[in-house]
């Protein structure tokens, strides 16, 4: 039996979403376009689930829109701002997912200024920063596109912190939350975001189905031209299995939200206390100890004569892991993240993440496998 811990990457599916679109193959096959009974049903479905989306997040019917997950809904988010709301300039931070980068680097070319904000060794982002930016210039139409955790690291951003200084400065916030939803309760009516995303697959829903909540004073054009399907937003007949099965995901992720957190905490810091007693010179990446994301560990191992096989040693052990180095030799490519954050290249990183269904007795495991290749033990571990 394989121990995976890469719930960062993606989760396993749930039951009970399994069971949810299940249904939806075996008994509807109509085309919700269609205005005949069987297309009716399959609307039903899709409005009855962004219900539920709405709902979980506070916000209305008409703010959610279905996608194909964390990747389209960040790329609408920052063209669509760019394209129909007149932004002009976009602040952000070196350590965003790379469909926010790539996105970025995308509309400067259109000549869209974009700032990066500066972020500490723990990639925490420097809020005076933000604010310094924004006061500057407050003639230029601005989005601040700020992911919720990171990916690699889990540092975690002050989103109330966030949209007052947007709301204080006239600025669009754009929060990439698609490593938290599911993991972290949200709700727009409190907290003024334009644009929040979710990827179904990590919080225990189908691959490429999610969806991006638009405040419904935003108003933009259409991000793929279609048969006016998602209220116009995104053409295309849409998956609704998978829709079906994000919303069966993110209602059961934030019923089960408490307990789950407790049990994935009690097994994260099980981990670190394992790892420091056992093995000289561990780091974390991240803010750890701080505001941190509780699915996500970032290890930082000395440099050893099998560190750079490390991860491709613990796959062969069982265990899957990901990795993450500041360089960019070998054949890893190197982090962004890391490298934002100045880590040092010459040690090797692995980003343990976890979910309700890994255990104590897995950390056990991957431990034991450790002490076989991490040569940096310590005395009395070694004894
Ligand atoms: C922070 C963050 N944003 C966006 C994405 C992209 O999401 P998706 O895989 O649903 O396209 C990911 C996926 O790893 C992510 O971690």
């Amino acid at each position: 039996m394989r121990i995976y811990l890469d719930n960062a990457a993606t989760t396993a599916l749930r039951p009970e979403v399994i069971e949810t679109m299940t249904k939806v193959m075996q008994e509807q096959y109509g085309n919700p376009s269609s205005i005949h009974a069987d297309g009716r049903a399959m609307r039903a479905i899709i409005e009855e689930a962004r219900k539920k989306v709405a709902k979980l997040i506070g916000a209305s019917i008409g703010e959610i829109f279905f996608t194909s997950g964390g990747t389209e809904s960040n790329n609408m988010a920052i063209k669509c701002a760019v394209r129909d709301l007149g932004v002009r300039r976009i602040i952000s931070s070196p350590t965003e997912h790379h469909c926010v980068g790539h996105s970025l680097e995308s509309v400067e070319r259109q000549g869209v200024v974009v700032k990066m904000l500066r972020v500490d060794e723990r990639g925490r982002l420097d809020y005076e920063h933000l604010e310094e930016l924004l006061q500057n210039d407050l003639s230029t139409k601005t989005l601040v596109s700020l992911m919720h955790a990171n990916n690699e690291i889990g540092t975690v951003s002050d989103m109330a912190r966030i949209s007052q200084l947007c709301e204080n400065y006239g600025a669009l916030y754009h929060a990439d939350t698609v490593q938290t939803m599911g993991h972290f309760p949200f709700d727009v009516s409190k907290t003024k975001i334009h644009f929040l995303s979710g990827g179904g697959h990590k919080f225990h829903g189908p691959k490429g189905e999610g969806f991006i909540y638009i405040n419904n004073e935003t108003q933009l054009k259409p991000f793929i031209d279609g048969g006016g399907q998602e209220r116009n937003m995104r053409g295309g007949t849409e998956n609704v299995y998978g829709i079906a099965g994000v919303a069966c995901a993110l209602e059961l992720a934030c019923e089960h939200m408490e307990d789950y957190r407790q049990h994935i905490e009690e097994v994260r810091s099980y981990f670190m206390e394992q790892l420091l007693e056992n093995f000289e010179d561990i780091r974390f990446n991240g803010d750890y100890d701080g505001d941190y994301l509780y699915t996500i560990l970032s290890v930082s191992f000395p440099q050893s004569a099998k560190s750079d096989l490390l991860l491709l040693l613990l796959d062969m052990a069982g265990i899957s892991a990901s990795g993450g180095s500041a360089c960019s030799s070998g054949a890893e490519a190197g982090s962004h993240v890391l490298a934002a954050i100045g880590a040092d290249p010459s040690r090797k990183t692995i980003r343990f993440s976890f979910s309700h269904f890994n255990t104590k007795a897995e950390v056990d495991m991957v431990v034991e496998k450790l002490k076989t290749i991490v040569e940096v033990r310590k005395m009395e571990a070694v004894a």
